[in-house]
């Protein structure tokens, strides 16, 4: 008995925690190097992004970055110009997507088009990208080529997102699987891309941080469900967007495109009228479609898709053969990000 309390006590190995980051501790270390980036001159091509980036935001893509990494590293501070990069990259599609969308609000503040201009919007938006790319490139020669394969063929496919999503607006035949994959490339792989680019830069096997990317694609999937959810039914001064702003533009969203599919007759016949309009009232057009929404109950149908893609996302992260509780602090910002109001 003795000698047996003796072995614990002298033998136990030294059990080395890893120190695991709240989302809200990441957040901060975000924020922090963010207010520290330096611009130069001309101020009319800088204070936009400045602008921009001081707005908040949830940063969910670096955070998502950092939470991938600290599964496998504790020194997080390391990869922060790849997070920033990432976010900076995420705020050049905002400006770009604004001008796109015609959006006048945007976080709670009027968006970069509509303070400066549209020349502004675009050029600034450019710059951006190119700030980005020289963040994501701060990196040791080892992981450059990496984290710069992931990352341009991400851009890459955004930008085949975001041509899809325009195109889509002139089209009547759109098809949820079409939407899907357009939600997919425009939204769900820079998620994605953010968890690959994290573990990879932690050093984890290709297969982990292959299996982290899907569970990002599913998380992004679900995500962008949710603001198209909110942008019809979500509260606007929550929001920090204009609501209704998806069914001005005709955007064939997961609810349009099933609203079209299981109108009445004169529910579609409304609809289609609607969508053929030029010369209308905006908040006639929101008022009318939402109605028929309503009354078809499509905001449910929306929720449901939206709990099986989290769910499905969920049971990929549970399968990652890594301790739950490392997990947790992931598991805990996914889920806050599907409860999100803005
Ligand atoms: C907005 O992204 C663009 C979408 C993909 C829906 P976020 O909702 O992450 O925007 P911020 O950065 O938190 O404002
Ligand atoms: C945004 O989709 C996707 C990208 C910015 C690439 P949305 O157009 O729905 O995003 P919000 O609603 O303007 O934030
Ligand atoms: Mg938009
Ligand atoms: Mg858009
Ligand atoms: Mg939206």
């Amino acid at each position: 008995m003795e000698a047996a309390f003796g072995s614990l006590f002298f033998c136990n190995p030294i059990i080395i925690v890893m120190k695991r980051y709240s989302a809200l501790q990441l957040q901060e270390k975000i924020n922090a190097y963010i207010a520290k980036l330096a611009y130069g001159t001309p101020n009319g091509l800088y204070e936009p992004i400045a602008y921009e980036l001081s707005l908040g935001g949830k940063r969910i893509r670096p955070v998502l970055m950092l939470m991938a990494y600290n599964l496998y590293r504790e020194d997080v501070d390391l990869i922060l110009p790849q997070a920033v990069g990432l976010e900076v990259y995420h705020n050049h599609t905002l400006l770009h997507d604004d001008l796109m969308d015609k959006a006048d609000m945007r976080r709670g503040k009027p968006t970069v088009h509509n303070i400066w201009s549209e020349n502004t919007a675009i050029l600034s938006g450019d710059a951006m990208l190119i700030l980005a790319y020289r963040l994501m490139a701060d990196c040791s020669v080892e992981k450059l080529q990496k984290v710069l394969g992931v990352f341009t063929d991400t851009t890459l496919e955004i930008c085949e997102g975001q041509q899809y999503d325009m195109e889509f607006e002139t089209r009547m035949d759109v098809t949820v699987d079409e939407y899907i994959e357009m939600i997919r490339l425009k939204t769900s792989v820079l998620l994605a891309a953010a968890l690959k680019i994290g573990a990879c830069m932690a050093g984890a096997s290709e297969a982990e941080a292959d299996k982290l990317y899907d569970f990002g694609v599913k998380m992004g999937l679900a995500f962008q469900l949710q603001d198209d959810f909110l942008d019809v039914y979500g509260n606007p001064e929550e929001f920090g967007k204009n609501v209704g702003g998806d069914i001005l533009c005709n955007k064939k969203t997961f609810m349009l495109i099933t609203a079209l599919t299981e109108a009445n007759e004169a529910q579609l016949a409304e609809l289609n009228r609607w969508l053929a309009a030029s010369d209308y009232v905006p908040e006639e057009k929101i008022e009318a479609v939402t109605r028929i929404y309503n009354e078809i109950g499509i905001g449910a149908r929306c929720e449901k898709l939206i709990d099986e893609y989290y769910s499905q996302g969920l049971e990929m992260l549970e399968s990652m053969s890594i301790p739950a509780a490392d997990k947790e602090p992931l598991r805990n910002f996914v889920c806050s990000m599907m409860k999100r109001k803005v």
